[in-house]
C-alpha cells in the first residue's frame, strides 16, 4: 500500500532505550502501559500508516478508543497452538522472546490459553477478523488490505456514519481460535448419470417469460417451481422477494459467524422492515460445522424459539451454510420453507441451485442428507466483494466448466471479461453468475433427483478432481482447485481419445490461467506430494464408479462435453503422470 509501518513495542524501546522485559522487571507492568497508550496516542496522529500492537494493547479502553477512533482494528487469530509454534519458532532464531515477559513462565502454552481467553471479549470488537492459522504472511498481509478496501462496511457497523477518518489501519497480534477444521474423507458432490442438451435456448426463454429484470433463471422440478433472483445489491428486496413468495411467517436467519458479521445485522434489518419477524443463529465458519451435531443445535434453537411450520429459513451463507440450513428445513416439522441467500461464488452458481441439502458423516462427505427445493434462492453478487480471494478464485472453476461443457458463447464471454470478472465489475459480473446460475437451473429441472443422468456432464473435472481432494485430505486444495486440475486431465484425456484438439486443451489451461487457478499439482502452493497411485486408489473410491468403468466426462470441443466408459486405464494413468509431473 506504500504506507509507513509502526510497531509500537518497538517505538516503546526506541523511545524509553531499554528491552521490554528490563521495562516489565524493573518499572511492573504499569510503567509498561502508560508507555503504550502514549505510543499508541502518537502513533495514531499519523496518517496512512499500519500499525502493529502487543496482543494487550486493546485491553486498555484508551487505546481502543484512540484506535478506533482514526482507524480500523484488525484481529490477527490465531489457535494458541499456532501462538506457541511461533514464538518458539521466533526463540529459535534468536533470543529475543525474552521480550514477551508474559510468556516467561514453566508452562508457555496455557500461559497463552489463559491470556487469550481474558482478552478475548476486547478482541471481539475488532472491525476484521483474520484467523491466520493456515495462512502465510503474504496471505495475511493480502486479507488486511482488503479489510481495508471494505472499510465503509465496517463504519456502519461501528455506528460511524459520516465522520471523516484517517488513513490509518491498526493491526492487533492477537493470539486466536480456529479457521478451517479438519474435513472428513470422501467428497460425494454432483455425480450422477446423463447428458443434457444445450442450456441456452431455456435459459432464453426463462428471461422473456419474467419481465422482473432479478430474476436470472426459474428452476421447475416436479416437487418445487422456484426463482432464481441474481443481481448487485439485491440484498435490499430479500423481504420484498420472500413476501412475493408467499413467505410470511417468521424468519429465522441461519449463517456462519464470518458472513453474519458481515451481513447479518443487515439482512435482519431488512426483513423487519418487511414486516418479518427475524431471529439469527450462527455455527462455526468450515467444513466441520456440517454435521449432524450443527444440525441439532438449529433443532434446538428453532424448538425454543416456537419455530411452526409456515415460518421460513433463510441460509445466509456459504454453501456449508446452505447445504446444513437446506436438511434443517428438509427435516424440521417435516418439513418447511426455505431461502437460499448464497454468499460465496461457488453456492451462486452451484450449491444454492438444486436442492441438494445434507450434512457430512465422519466416513464420508453428504453422506447424509435430501432433495429438498427452496421457495427462493437471492444472490447478491455485492457479497462477493468480501469473499477471501482464495475462496472466490476457487468458485471461477465451477463457472469455467458451465461453459466448458455446455456453451461455448458463455465460455468466449468469460474469456473477454477475465479482469471485469476477477475485479468483481458488478454488471458483467452479474452476468456471468446469472447465466451459470441458468445452466445450473435447467440441468437441474431435467433430473432433480439425479435419476435421468441429465447431472453427470456436471461432474466434468470432478472425477480427478475428487481423487484429489481425498489425497490431499481436504487440507491442500479448494474444491474449485481440484477441479480446475482435474478439468486439466480431463481434457488432456479428451485429446489423447482424439476427442478435443490440441488448441482445446490449451484454450481451457489459458483461461483456468487467467482466473488464477491452478492446471497441475506443481503450483504455487506446491509441496503437494501426491503420488500417481494415491490418486488412482482415490478414484475407486468415487462414487461415479458404476460397475468397474469410470464413467468419464470428456469434451469433444468447448462447449460441448461427452460421457465415455470406455477410456483405457493407460490413457488415464499417461494423463495422471502429467498433471503430477509436469
Ligand atoms: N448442494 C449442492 O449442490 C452443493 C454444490 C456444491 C458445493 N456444495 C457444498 O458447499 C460447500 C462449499 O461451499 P463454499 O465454497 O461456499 O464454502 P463455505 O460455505 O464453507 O464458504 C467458504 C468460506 O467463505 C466464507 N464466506 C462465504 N461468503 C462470504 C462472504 N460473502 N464474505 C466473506 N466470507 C464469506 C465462509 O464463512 C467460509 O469461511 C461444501 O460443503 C460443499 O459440499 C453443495
Ligand atoms: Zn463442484
Amino acid at each position: 500500500m506504500n504506507w509507513d509501518f509502526l510497531d509500537t513495542d518497538e517505538e516503546i524501546v526506541k523511545e524509553s532505550g531499554k528491552p521490554i522485559v528490563q521495562i516489565f522487571r524493573q518499572e511492573g507492568e504499569g510503567k509498561f502501559r502508560k508507555l503504550e497508550r502514549k505510543t499508541i496516542r502518537k502513533a495514531c496522529q499519523q496518517r496512512q500508516t499500519v500499525i502493529a500492537t502487543g496482543g494487550g494493547a486493546i485491553v486498555e479502553p484508551q487505546n481502543y478508543e484512540s484506535l478506533a477512533k482514526t482507524g480500523l482494528i484488525v484481529c490477527l487469530e490465531a489457535k494458541p497452538e499456532t501462538i506457541y509454534e511461533r514464538l518458539f519458532r521466533e526463540a529459535a532464531r534468536s533470543p529475543e522472546t525474552e521480550g514477551r515477559p508474559l510468556l516467561a513462565t514453566d508452562n508457555p502454552l496455557e500461559r497463552i490459553r489463559q491470556l487469550k481467553a481474558s482478552r478475548q471479549p476486547y478482541y471481539a470488537k475488532a472491525d476484521w477478523t483474520i484467523h491466520t492459522d493456515g495462512l502465510s504472511i503474504g496471505e495475511v498481509a493480502e486479507e488486511v488490505v482488503r479489510a481495508w478496501r471494505l472499510r465503509s462496511l465496517f463504519r456502519a457497523k461501528r455506528g460511524i456514519h459520516s465522520a471523516p477518518r484517517n488513513d490509518t489501519s491498526t493491526v492487533g497480534d492477537a493470539p486466536g481460535v480456529i479457521a478451517r477444521h479438519e474435513m472428513p474423507k470422501q467428497s460425494h458432490e454432483h455425480s450422477t448419470p446423463g447428458l443434457p442438451r444445450s442450456a441456452r435456448n431455456d435459459m432464453r426463454k426463462a428471461d422473456r417469460r419474467d419481465s422482473d429484470k432479478d430474476i436470472a433463471c426459474a428452476v421447475e422440478t416436479e416437487t418445487q417451481s422456484y426463482p432464481v433472483f441474481v443481481g448487485y445489491g439485491l440484498l435490499d428486496k430479500l423481504g420484498e422477494k420472500m413476501k412475493q413468495a408467499g413467505l410470511s411467517g417468521a424468519a429465522t436467519i441461519v449463517s456462519d459467524e464470518n458472513v453474519f458479521s458481515i451481513y447479518g445485522s443487515k439482512v435482519e434489518g431488512i426483513l423487519r422492515d418487511a414486516g418479518l419477524a427475524v431471529n439469527s443463529f450462527t455455527v462455526p465458519p468450515g467444513e466441520a460445522t456440517k454435521t449432524m451435531d450443527s444440525a441439532m443445535n438449529v433443532y434446538d434453537f428453532l424448538v425454543e424459539h416456537r419455530t411452526e411450520r409456515d415460518d421460513t429459513i433463510v441460509a445466509l451463507g456459504g454453501g456449508m451454510v446452505g447445504d446444513l440450513a437446506g436438511f434443517v428445513a428438509a427435516t424440521f416439522l417435516r418439513g418447511m420453507p426455505w431461502v437460499q441467500v448464497p454468499t460465496s461464488l461457488v453456492a451462486m452458481v452451484d450449491a444454492s441451485i438444486g436442492g441438494k441439502v445434507g450434512v457430512n458423516h465422519p466416513e464420508g462427505k453428504n453422506l447424509i442428507g435430501a432433495f429438498y427445493q427452496p421457495n427462493v434462492v437471492l444472490a447478491d453478487c455485492q457479497t462477493l466483494t468480501t469473499l477471501p480471494r482464495r475462496e472466490l478464485t476457487s468458485g471461477w472453476a465451477e463457472v469455467i466448466k458451465h461453459g466448458l461443457i455446455l456453451d461455448r458463447e458463455y465460455f468466449e464471454f468469460l474469456k473477454s471479461n477475465v479482469t471485469r470478472l476477477t475485479k468483481l465489475e458488478p454488471e458483467c459480473l452479474t452476468r456471468a453468475i446469472a447465466r451459470s446460475a441458468a445452466i445450473k437451473a435447467q440441468i437441474v429441472s431435467q433430473d432433480e433427483k439425479e435419476r435421468g443422468g441429465k447431472r453427470t456432464i456436471l461432474n466434468y473435472g470432478h472425477t480427478i478432481g475428487h481423487a484429489l481432494e481425498a489425497a490431499t485430505r481436504y487440507k491442500r486444495l479448494l474444491h474449485g482447485e481440484a477441479v480446475a486440475i482435474g478439468m486439466m486431465g480431463a481434457a488432456k484425456l479428451s485429446q489423447r481419445l482424439g476427442l478435443l484438439p490440441s488448441a482445446g486443451v490449451e484454450c481451457q489451461q489459458a483461461l483456468l490461467h487467467k482466473f488464477g487457478l491452478p492446471t497441475s499439482l506443481k503450483t504455487k502452493r506446491s509441496n503437494l506430494k501426491v503420488s500417481v497411485a494415491g490418486i488412482t486408489e482415490a478414484m475407486e473410491l468415487d462414487k461415479k464408479v458404476k460397475g468397474k468403468a469410470i464413467r468419464w466426462v470428456l469434451l469433444e470441443d468447448i462447449g460441448k462435453a461427452v460421457i465415455r466408459s470406455d477410456v483405457p486405464q493407460q490413457d488415464v494413468l499417461a494423463v495422471l503422470r502429467e498433471l503430477v509431473e509436469s
